[in-house]
């Protein structure tokens, strides 16, 4: 019999950082010390550290759970037959390339089976470096999964997901993202019949709200919309397969009980979850470009200051005002990486080509910028107050190079003719005439 949770309604916690601590059944969480001789409801105490133990204060995640069963609680992992689609990394490439969507399976397809590795960085046994994942599924996964390897940035462009975590449940729709962190069991559920999205697998330093300098203490993402699940459990004698990402390979053993059996926790290395529509979006009010770090959601440091191991940056709806300036994003060329996806609508530097699900990547010094048609538009325009609306791209960038997996550049899905789009930027140079 299955026994879950009294209240198994979603429930969120608001703010980012916090010593945030939620129970589903009263007085679970015991008082005034983590781990007494008995905890409450003849629970195990059990700490899940996100960081070294002896990192700064302001640094530390760690959470402590009360669980029916402990986590060691499980038989030895033996290494799966299937492994994560993508397969390994192929050659690195100073090449600009761009991908159309890849297609929804006609199979059932879980959320992990979905996962298609398309770039990377890391040594996976270092911690630093990013990986990037599209997923395509089309059912609910059955088992459940924890990350060894890095904390999970899931961006869905297509199908609603239930995540349901050891600390709680999150709803995610297409224009919110959620953050798993490191070693969180999750189960991802779908909510529509099929789902489709974008992963970014951070191994360096967990993300956080950027600094704000100049801007102040408001702006931007805003603490307050970040929302952490209340705890929720199950509480039953299921047949459950836990699979788990270790260095880069999926292993697997069965429970025979589900793991998500946390009656109560508290801590600051949590789930979150984030709407991208709440983001307060500053740009110029006279002329010019802020760099597209004005957009930067989340951050990931590294040990130098302000050079990120991930940024997760957006470019959302916005009004544009500048004066006698060129408004599109200009053309640069970047000691960063930058990986690009669309959740809807169109990105404002390209006319066509750059799709909802699709992707492009400019690696470091890779010059980039709008496409002909876009560029030759805004040259011309009548500038006015104009807002750009019904869009949503976004950017993982970090500072290392990504190499394309083998299947990056070998599926069908690979533009072939991505260079073309700037070979029509027509020459405007009148060397008699300013
Ligand atoms: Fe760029």
């Amino acid at each position: 019999m299955n026994v879950d949770s009294p209240s198994s309604g979603l429930g969120y916690q608001s703010g980012f950082g916090n010593e945030f601590s939620s129970e589903a059944l009263p007085g679970a969480l015991p008082e005034g010390q983590n781990s007494p001789q008995k905890a409450p409801y003849g629970l195990y105490a059990e700490l899940f550290s996100g960081t070294a133990f002896t990192m700064a204060r302001s640094e530390a995640r760690r959470t402590w759970m009360y669980r029916i069963q402990p986590s060691a609680r499980h038989p030895a992992f033996v290494k799966l037959e299937r492994q994560l689609a993508g397969g390994p990394l192929g050659p690195v490439t100073p090449n600009r390339l761009r991908w159309n969507p890849l297609p929804i399976p006609a199979e059932a397809t879980d959320f992990i089976d979905g996962l298609v590795g398309m770039v990377a960085n890391s040594g996976l046994d270092k911690p630093s470096g990013i990986s990037i994942y599209h997923y395509c599924a089309t059912t609910s996964m059955q088992r459940v999964f924890f990350n060894a390897d890095g904390e999970l940035l899931l961006v869905p462009e297509q199908g609603r997901l239930r995540i349901c975590t050891e600390l709680g449940r999150l709803d995610l729709e297409p224009l919110e993202i959620a953050v798993i962190p490191r070693g969180l069991k999750f189960r991802v559920e779908l909510i529509d019949s099929q789902a489709r999205g974008y992963v970014a697998e951070n191994h360096g330093a967990p993300l956080r709200l950027p600094d704000l300098g100049p801007i102040g203490s408001n702006g931007l993402a805003n603490p307050r919309d970040f929302l952490t699940p209340v705890a929720h459990y199950e509480d039953g004698q299921r047949p459950t397969p836990l699979v788990q990402k270790f260095l880069g390979e999926l292993w697997g053993c069965e429970l025979d009980h589900s793991p998500l059996n946390v009656v109560a926790w508290h801590g600051n290395n949590v789930p979150y979850k984030y709407d991208l529509r709440r983001f307060n979006t500053i740009g110029t009010v006279s002329f010019d470009h802020p760099d597209p770090s004005i957009f930067t959601v989340l951050t990931s440091p590294t040990s130098v200051p302000g050079l990120a191991n991930l940024d997760f940056v957006i470019f959302p709806p916005r009004w544009m005002v500048a004066e006698n300036t060129f408004r599109p994003p200009w053309f640069h060329r970047n000691l960063m990486n930058e990986y690009m996806g669309l959740i809807q609508g169109n990105y404002d530097a390209k006319a066509e080509g750059f799709l909802p699900g699709g992707a492009s990547l400019h690696s470091c010094m890779s010059a980039h910028g709008p496409d002909g048609e876009t560029c030759t538009k805004a040259i011309a325009a009548e500038l006015q107050p104009s807002k750009i609306d019904n869009t949503m791209a976004f950017m993982f960038e970090t500072s290392q190079v990504l190499r394309p997996s083998r299947f990056a550049l070998e599926c069908p899905q690979l533009q072939s003719n991505y260079d073309a789009c700037w070979a029509t930027l027509p020459v405007t140079f009148t060397p008699n005439r300013r």
